[in-house]
């Protein structure tokens, strides 16, 4: 009998996701927040995992993503980063931890890949940004743009979930955070043609949420694709599980169980 242990699967990392796109090969993306659920998704083979500052709503129950702080994306980041062998792991810069300074922009990129382990950090914005990426890139930390809808400027917005639509902006958005050095942009809901012409003009790869098929890789928020959130069905997302009612049941089941004296049985006590 061999001890040698099983081979650890080949690390998905940032030249890998870039040679992606050269070759064709599309890119999955899922949200993730903790060890256990981090596990099964890399386990399951995605090739990244993004810590999304939107666990200030799916995790926190709160109504926008802005009061999410460093240290709380550092310390999802972590958990995420211990369960992963194979995917790459990209944690969110939250609102306020890059605006003030391409300086403050950096100290916070550097905390979150010294303390997470994370392969790279995600911000949101391109033209007014670009300086701060290029900052973030320069000291050879993957950064990732965030573009079309940027759920940290809600209030400059007035509300979320508006189809972005300004071609000319996108474009130069786009552009701008290439050549400032992000080795790949987010494009959340832009119409698909505008995101197809982004993904045609610049030479990293793109990641889509509601911005059509062809984008270079796609992304979900993770509790929103199991169906974790019953009163949430925007056209964009399609549930691949409907956990709400099958957690529902099951804890029924169990509380049913209990208060009828059927759980634990003999089965499951030590005699
Ligand atoms: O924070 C996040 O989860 C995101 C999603 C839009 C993918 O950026």
């Amino acid at each position: 009998m061999s001890n040698a242990s099983p081979a650890r699967p080949k690390k998905f990392t940032v030249p890998r996701f870039i040679a992606a796109k050269q070759k064709q090969q599309k890119i999955t993306m899922l949200t993730a927040y903790d060890y256990l659920s981090a596990k099964l998704l890399d386990e399951a083979g995605l090739d990244c995992l993004l810590v999304g500052d939107t666990l200030g709503m799916v995790v926190q129950g709160k109504s926008t993503t802005l009061p999410v702080t460093v240290d709380q994306m550092i310390y999802h980041g972590e958990m995420v980063v211990r369960a992963v062998q194979r995917a790459m792991v990209i944690v969110d810069m939250p609102f306020m931890s890059f605006h003030v300074s391409p300086a403050q922009a950096l100290e916070n990129a550097g905390r979150i890949l010294k303390e997470t382990g994370a392969d790279a950090v995600k911000l949101e914005g391109g033209v007014n940004q670009a300086k701060t990426i290029e900052a973030i890139a320069a000291a050879d930390i993957p950064v990732m743009a965030h573009l079309g809808l940027k759920p940290q400027s809600v209030r400059a917005l007035g509300g979320m979930g508006k189809i972005q639509r300004d071609e000319d902006q996108l474009i130069a958005d786009a552009l701008a955070a290439e050549r400032a050095g992000a080795f790949g942009i987010l494009l959340e809901m832009i119409t698909a043609p505008i995101a197809k012409h982004i993904t045609d003009t610049v030479t990293v790869p793109t990641i889509g949420i509601g911005s059509g098929a062809d984008c270079d890789g796609q992304v979900l928020v993770t509790p929103d694709m199991l169906g974790m959130n019953a009163e949430f069905h925007p056209r964009f997302l399609k549930k691949y599980a409907d956990l709400a009612s099958d957690i529902t049941t099951a804890v029924q089941s169990y509380a049913s169980e209990v208060r009828e004296g059927a759980f634990p049985d003999e089965s499951h006590s030590h005699t």
